[in-house]
């Protein structure tokens, strides 16, 4: 949920084969979910850094109720010890965890097959970073493009502890369930390479407890064929610039918004990602949120001009998101019931990651 805008650089520090690599493995990798997701474990997960808006949805959440529908085994880390990588404070850190289990449910994970936890919570989780730090150089961290498009984002604040090593805390959310599966955009390739690396030296330099197998797999990336959703400026679409539809917002304040979104001089409506950013997006929320074809949608509207188009985004956003937002304001009513969902995988996170740090103490040879 970082704001970061720092995509295009990061995507182009990752080379072409490499990426067309991740890509194949990825279609690979859903043929097999297909077949037998039983030897999938996914984890993801948010900052809670604020309301997910529908830019989360359709980027990533969306994908993540697929697949935990397709019977893959879910995750789903609150990361609340890397909001405090680039702020002074953690902010209002309690309201934020909660309103995340309330989207994460609203949108349809299910605490009864996908963990949702968070890092403040799995002492042992935490705990891994310690032996991983050992593993990894301070040039190598320097040199992640991910530190390093933090920083820039950051402005000129000093590079925390924290945020220098974040990519190895990411590494230990990943490990400490043995997941092998991370959905991630291409931006996030780097920090992958940078867990296998972690569990490859691991197994390298301290051993195994079963001469047989690694005690930590090679997480693989699942880069999602998710749309691009901008704001409704066509910038990015982030709290901060004010362009985001949330997805806890009501059908009035959409409304609102859609009706100021940016548009383009040219009455007639086309698909034109390309050339016309902004109108081209107000087409795809149709598109998406009406499980409609985009250039059919853009045809159709024609010389109808902005009016109709807002008022068809308006519409098919508020139509789909209905039951969602419904869902959500039930759930925000009882903060008692979310923090129980939370305290139930907090649970199920803590006898893992106890298990893992275990095996990892054995390897080590720390065992009194
Ligand atoms: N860094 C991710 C974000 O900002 C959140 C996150 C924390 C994460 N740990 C993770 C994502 C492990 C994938 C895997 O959105």
């Amino acid at each position: 949920m970082s704001d970061l805008d720092a995509g295009d650089q990061l995507a182009a520090s990752t080379s072409t084969a490499s990426l067309r690599r991740a890509e194949a493995r990825s279609r690979e990798i859903e043929a097999q979910i297909g077949k037998d997701p039983s030897q999938i474990r996914m984890l993801t997960g948010d900052r809670p850094t604020g309301n997910l808006h529908i830019g989360h949805y359709f980027g990533s959440l969306a994908n993540r109720v697929r697949l935990q529908n397709d019977g893959v085994e879910t995750f789903v880390v609150i990361a609340d010890y890397q909001v405090i990588t680039d702020r002074d404070d953690a902010g209002p850190i309690r309201e934020r965890v909660l309103s995340l289990v309330a989207d994460y449910l609203a949108v349809g994970l299910d605490p009864a097959r996908t963990v949702i936890f968070n890092h403040s919570q799995v002492p042992a989780l935490n705990q891994l970073l310690l032996p991983f730090l050992s593993l990894v150089t301070d040039a190598e961290l320097r040199r992640n493009p991910t530190v390093k498009a933090e920083l820039e984002a950051t402005g000129d604040r000093a590079l925390s502890g924290l945020l220098l090593t974040y990519p190895v805390h990411q590494a230990a959310d990943i490990l400490f369930c043995k997941a092998n599966l991370v959905p991630v955009g291409k931006d996030q390739l780097p920090h992958l390479e940078q867990t296998r690396v972690v569990a490859r030296r691991f197994d390298e330099r301290y051993g195994r407890v079963d001469p047989a197998r690694p005690i930590f797999p090679q997480a693989e990336a699942l880069l999602s064929q998710a749309s691009h959703v901008l704001g409704l400026d066509g910038q990015k679409m982030s709290k901060s610039r004010g362009n985001t539809i949330e997805l806890g917002m009501d059908a009035d304040i959409t409304a609102k918004r859609i009706k100021k979104a940016v548009t383009d001089s040219d009455r007639n409506i086309t698909f034109d990602p390309v050339n016309r950013p902004a109108v081209s997006n107000l087409v795809m929320l149709v598109a998406l949120t009406a499980k409609r074809n985009p250039e059919a949608i853009a045809a159709e509207i024609g010389d109808g001009g902005a009016g109709t188009l807002k008022k068809l985004v308006t519409e098919s956003v508020n139509e789909y998101f209905a039951p969602i937002r419904a869902k959500r304001a039930e759930l925000a009513n009882d903060p008692g019931y979310l923090l129980q969902v939370l305290r139930d995988g907090n649970a199920k996170a803590n006898e893992i990651a106890n298990a893992t740090l275990d095996e990892v103490r054995a390897a080590m040879g720390m065992v009194f």
